[in-house]
């Protein structure tokens, strides 16, 4: 979904990005490099440079009309953007121009004539009037510097008594290669129609209307001469006499440099990578606000609000402003998981839970949580209220239990000092704990739309709300700060704490409906008898727990003695007998012979006697011997992993 999109998007995106590379190629392409101006205008003036030159009635004056004395100027008119002679790769550009000239004696003899230029300046060099057209001066001629290539049509002027009528030449840098005399007279006021050509090699020149020979024509490597870019335009000068020089149209074409197509390949594969890479970060941000900003990835998003019943989204703002940025003053307890902070949303008190890690199997947790949990509904359930996943942060958050937790109570009197508990629970209290958790029990085990294993049945795990009514939560919400106690989180094989697990556990591997009710009696024995479970870490040592210590009470028939010292003898015998043996049932080392939680439930209700139990607790025995005859509870002894498949069941923590 998310991959589709995002790729989607992304190519989108090049293709677009692809498509102005490709306009803006093809526009560079199509730009050779060409102009016209049938007549000139004062509007004409920006895009030409004009130095010591004017545009008056529809033509340039290349030098300036002062009255009648044109006398020692020179002047210059060229058009603004230069263009690319040569290139490296692809050698020489092939030019057309095409102009009219009208030159016009004011004195006899008239000035010295006009020029066709291509230079790599714009400067007009001073004192380039007479005889040096505005090409050069007496100190650059011949230089190098001048970078200028020049027809010159020369119309006698100072060198008068030199010529032979008008001329037209080639002029590199002021030298003057080739002269050719024309039978036209330049200087006659006429106008005289002038095309220059040049193929990449020879440059022709015809003037007049005979275009079938040219006037000059020469081979020409402009590169020794010129630049790469030069400007195209005319100069001009008068010396001692005068005339009008006048440019009345003009147009020009050069064919691009077959070297512009090299650029425009790269400029295209530039663009495209430009693109790519535009569309690749794009992709990226795209997913990093989906995933990060907006709270998880899609998928996830989804798979909880498919839930029938999906609890809410919270904003991380919220939640961070609810527990003050996670202040450790507002820390109700610490686990594997990550921590448990106390919050108040609009006066409302909860307890938001933050993972600690966001790994793979901290997100799976998160989902195996609130997929579990989102689905029930039982008063003796810590009630799911919502979640968040955003900026890396998975959070949910639960209804706050102003009592904290049932190990508070009942171990206060072995506490470690710091939390000592004022409160001590009477045995009414205990006892309604203890049917609270077995209807809790019960309603997962049974009483749910899929079956649910706790997994993880402790005194910490029970919540006791405002009237002390026991909630099962499947979080460390009031776990003692203690990092030994993380250690059961890490491993996933076999899941829970060491001291509730059923002897079992270590051969099979996994939970079970029987385990639960283990660790479940395990639980009542420490309610009854104020007692920590004992160490019980692996089969052998399961001997020294608080299973077999009321066990050996009861072999005494002193089972009475184990009951909670606090309670200061104020309890019911009867009931306290009752619980135990239904506790040691609970616990006995053969899973099928512990009692279903409907049984515990009825027994508690007092509807039936517990179940009997042997005087010695027998051995643990594994295979388990099969239960003696089939009774209402087969259902429930046979493994429930057995029973149902694997999907069919989920699991809690
Ligand atoms: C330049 O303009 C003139 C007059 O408008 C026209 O006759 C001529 O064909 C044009 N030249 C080019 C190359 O377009
Ligand atoms: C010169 O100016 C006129 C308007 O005054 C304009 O129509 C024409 O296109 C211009 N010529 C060039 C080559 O820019
Ligand atoms: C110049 O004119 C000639 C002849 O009309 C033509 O073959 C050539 O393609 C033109 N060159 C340019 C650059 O316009
Ligand atoms: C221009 O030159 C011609 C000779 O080529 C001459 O007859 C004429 O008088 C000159 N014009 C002026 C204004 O001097
Ligand atoms: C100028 O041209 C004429 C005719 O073409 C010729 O008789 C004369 O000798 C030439 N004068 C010079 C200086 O070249
Ligand atoms: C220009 O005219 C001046 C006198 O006005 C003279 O001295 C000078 O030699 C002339 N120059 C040329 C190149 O004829
Ligand atoms: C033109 O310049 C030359 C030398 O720079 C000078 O001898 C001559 O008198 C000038 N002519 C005019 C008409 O100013």
């Amino acid at each position: 979904m998310l991959h589709n999109r995002s790729l989607l998007c992304f190519s989108s995106v090049v293709n677009f990005l692809l498509l102005v590379a490709l306009l803006v190629g093809g526009v560079a392409q199509a730009g050779c490099f060409s102009f016209n101006y049938s007549s000139f205008t004062e509007e004409n003036k920006t895009n030409l440079i004009l130095k010591n030159s004017y545009i008056v009635f529809g033509a340039i004056q290349v030098t300036p009309d002062v009255a009648d004395l044109i006398r020692n100027q020179s002047g210059r008119a060229l058009y603004k953007r230069p263009f690319r002679l040569r290139s490296k790769s692809k050698g020489m550009a092939s030019f057309n121009s095409t102009f009219v000239l009208n030159m016009m004696n004011t004195t006899n003899p008239g000035g010295d004539g006009m020029a066709f230029i291509l230079t790599g300046h714009t400067d007009l060099p001073s004192n380039s009037q007479g005889q040096w057209l505005g090409i050069v001066n007496e100190a650059t001629v011949s230089s190098a510097k001048i970078e200028t290539v020049a027809v010159t049509f020369l119309t006698g002027g100072s060198n008068t008594a030199n010529l032979n009528g008008s001329q037209v030449g080639l002029n590199l840098n002021g030298y003057s290669k080739k002269q050719e005399s024309l039978y036209v007279d330049l200087s006659s006021g006429n106008d005289v129609k002038v095309r220059v050509r040049y193929d990449g090699e020879v440059l022709s020149v015809f003037v007049g209307e005979d275009t079938s020979s040219p006037a000059l024509s020469d081979s020409l490597d402009f590169s020794i001469y010129l630049p790469h870019k030069v400007y195209v335009g005319f100069s001009a000068s008068t010396g001692n006499y005068s005339q009008l020089n006048c440019v009345k149209s003009w147009e020009f074409s050069a064919l691009d440099l077959d070297d512009h197509q090299m650029p425009q390949w790269i400029w295209i594969i530039v663009a495209a990578v430009i693109a790519l890479f535009i569309g690749f970060a794009f992709s990226l941000y795209w997913k990093w606000k989906y995933y990060v900003r907006k709270g998880g990835d899609p998928g996830f998003e989804l798979q909880i609000q498919g839930l029938s019943t999906a609890p809410r989204k919270f904003r991380l703002k919220k939640l961070e402003s609810a527990t003050e940025n996670f202040n450790s003053d507002n820390l109700l307890g610490r686990g594997g998981f990550g921590t448990v902070y106390k919050g108040v949303l609009v006066n409302r008190e909860v307890a938001v839970k933050r993972f600690s890690r966001n790994s793979h199997e901290g997100k799976q947790d998160f989902i195996a949580e609130i997929t579990t949990i989102s689905n029930l509904h039982h008063r003796n359930l810590v009630k799911l209220l919502g979640w968040c996943h955003e900026r890396e942060e998975l959070l949910l958050v639960y209804e706050f239990m102003p009592n904290k937790s049932l190990d508070k109570f009942i171990f206060c009197n072995q506490n470690h000092g710091a939390e000592t508990n004022p409160v001590t629970l009477n045995w009414e209290r205990r006892y309604a704990v203890i049917y609270g958790v077995a209807q809790a029990l019960d309603y997962l085990h049974n009483g749910c739309e899929k079956r649910v294993l706790h997994r993880d049945i402790k005194a910490s795990n029970v919540m006791l709300d405002s009237e002390f009514n026991a909630r099962l939560g499947d979080f460390g919400l009031a776990r003692t700060i203690n990092p030994s106690d993380q250690t059961h989180h890490s491993t996933k094989a076999i899941a829970g704490t060491p001291g509730y697990m059923a002897p079992e556990s270590f051969l099979i591997g996994r939970a079970t409906v029987q385990t639960d009710v283990y660790a479940f009696g395990v639980l009542v024995l420490e309610v009854v008898c104020g007692r920590k479970p004992g160490r019980q870490s692996t089969q052998n040592n399961y001997n020294n727990s608080i299973v077999d210590w009321v066990w050996e009470n009861y072999r005494g028939e002193s089972i009475l003695d184990v009951v909670d010292l606090q309670l200061n003898g104020i309890f019911s015998k009867e009931q306290a007998e009752c619980v135990l043996v239904l506790a040691l049932a609970c616990c006995h080392p053969n899973p099928y012979q512990r009692p279903s939680m409907r049984t515990v439930l009825r027994v508690l209700a007092g509807e039936v006697a517990p179940p009997v139990i042997p005087i010695d607790r027998p051995a643990f025995v594994w295979p388990p011997a099969m239960p003696p005859s089939l009774n209402e509870d087969l259902q429930d002894y046979t493994f429930s992993g057995d029973r149902n498949t694997p999907s069919s069941e989920l699991i809690g923590r």
